[in-house]
């Protein structure tokens, strides 16, 4: 387990900086709160990784648990123990409007599809959020999430807690101390595939009766409706292999292997260019093994102009000769390997970084850089003023790029020329409308402007 930012510690080395520290260049202090504050707070999906977030952050001294919603009441049985006074709603409108300004704080943790459309609505009532990852389903939406974010001048993390795991981190300095030289290419890779949790690739014959207990019109939100499938055909959990809902295992992993490459090589664009290749999909679930091949404009830590990111899952993996292992070592089941100049790192998910020289006999003493608690990291901003690195700047700019992967997965083998200023595809205009979905009547997400 990480370190934390032990409070009272975290309030020893704030406490002077709290006059002066700003987000978005307004100070802190014209925040209303100051650092000795509690934190009133509600969570939106309340079991699975909701559970898990919500449990985390109640961990924090300054927070107070004061709603929760969830669509299925069979899952409120964990929040209802961790905080027997908090209010219980199963759509999180209606939490909004009756709770006001009683809400400080939310975390988003349901089903991808929904993520973009909860935490506008959330950040447009000016409270400060934690969503899961990936930030959005589609790539529109994670740009509407990175300007609403700026808009509301709220405290923003996406959950992706592994960004402040010590071994993640310690990937991140080796790279950034050129360790291994400059990065000349990276490859990583996900053992987990595209579909197969639900059992089907096709939606069900013969639906069953929705239970009473979930509002599956809720649970739809923004998608097409269609029937409730039954338990473990959508919800839970198996929503991730259906387009209309998840993101498949770029979607699901994306945004924790290529955060450590992201932030090694400070990428804050998209790429130049996505090429995708897998092995075959319908126009339900996502493809069971893909590659996807993404160039990325070189940075100060990249040895070239340009830098290549290949991206695999569903067994797929890289070449193992780029990693230079000793004769009696593999490659990690998920993971990355960074080329450097000098020679490779190999980034197990999640696991402590190794390094394999081209010389021999060159040696390097890895000294671990000390894991953070990720969530407390939020509260403490959100107490602070203070945005933490990973906000839907950041995280909105890597589901770009892992959204884009979903694109061109319907367009195998074609190279797609990417203009991220603009969101557009500029060489297959046919692709362009991947970019974004029909929204369902009365669930529309406007333009942020
Ligand atoms: N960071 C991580 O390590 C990690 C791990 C697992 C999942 N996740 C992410 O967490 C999110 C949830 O995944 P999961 O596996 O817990 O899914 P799940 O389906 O098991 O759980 C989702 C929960 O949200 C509820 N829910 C669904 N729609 C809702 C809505 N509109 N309003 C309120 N509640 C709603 C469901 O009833 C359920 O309790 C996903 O975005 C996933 O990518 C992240």
């Amino acid at each position: 387990m990480s370190k934390s930012i032990n409070r009272r510690n975290f309030l020893k080395h704030a406490g002077a900086a709290t006059a002066v520290s700003t987000v978005f260049g307004v100070p802190s202090l014209l925040r209303g709160k100051n650092l000795n504050s509690k934190l009133q707070f509600a969570g939106i999906g309340a079991n699975g990784k909701g559970w898990s977030d919500i449990k985390e952050m109640a961990t924090h001294s300054a927070i107070v648990p004061v709603a929760f919603t969830d669509i299925d009441l069979t899952r409120m049985g964990n929040v209802k123990r961790l905080a027997p006074d908090a209010r219980l709603y199963q759509d999180y409108r209606k939490m909004l409007d009756d709770m006001g300004d009683k809400i400080e704080a939310v975390t988003v943790s349901t089903p991808d599809h929904m993520h973009a459309y909860i935490s506008l609505d959330v950040m447009r009532h000016g409270k400060h959020v934690y969503c899961q990852k990936p930030l959005t389903r589609t790539v529109w939406e994670a740009r509407q999430v990175r300007k609403q974010a700026a808009k509301s001048k709220v405290i923003t993390r996406m959950g992706n807690q592994i960004h402040s795991h010590t071994a993640y981190r310690t990937g991140v300095k080796l790279v950034q101390e050129g360790v291994i030289g400059k990065i000349k290419e990276v490859h990583s890779w996900v053992a987990t595939t595209g579909h197969g949790r639900s059992g089907v690739v096709d939606r069900p014959e013969n639906p069953p009766q929705i239970p009473t207990s979930i509002n599956w019109d809720l649970w739809i939100g923004v998608a097409p409706m269609r029937p409730y499938g039954g338990e473990r055909i959508y919800h839970p959990f198996a929503w991730r292999d259906w387009q209309d809902f998840g993101s498949g295992a770029i979607g699901d992993f994306g945004c924790h292997l290529l955060d450590p490459v992201f932030t090694a090589l400070k990428i804050n664009g998209g790429p130049n260019t996505i090429k995708a290749e897998h092995s075959g999909m319908n126009g339900e679930v996502w493809p069971a093994q893909e590659t996807l091949f993404y160039s990325f404009p070189g940075t100060e830590y990249t040895a070239d102009k340009t830098i290549n990111i290949t991206w695999y899952d569903g067994g797929r993996k890289p070449n193992a000769k780029l990693a230079h292992l000793p004769k009696d070592k593999g490659l990690p089941s998920s993971g990355s390997i960074f080329v450097g100049e000098k020679g490779s790192m190999v980034l197990p998910h999640v696991g402590m970084p190794t390094l394999n020289f081209i010389d021999s006999k060159a040696e390097y003493k890895i000294e671990p850089v000390e894991g953070l608690n990720h969530y407390h990291g939020w509260v403490d901003g959100c107490l602070s003023g203070k945005q933490p690195s990973d906000g839907f700047e950041y995280g909105g700019n890597l589901t770009e790029a892992v959204q884009l992967g979903n694109v061109a997965v319907f367009f195998p083998g074609e190279e797609l020329k990417w203009d991220a200023e603009n969101l557009k595809i500029t060489n297959k205009a046919e692709a362009n409308p991947y970019l974004t979905r029909k929204y369902r009547k009365g669930w529309e997400i406007k333009e942020v402007t």
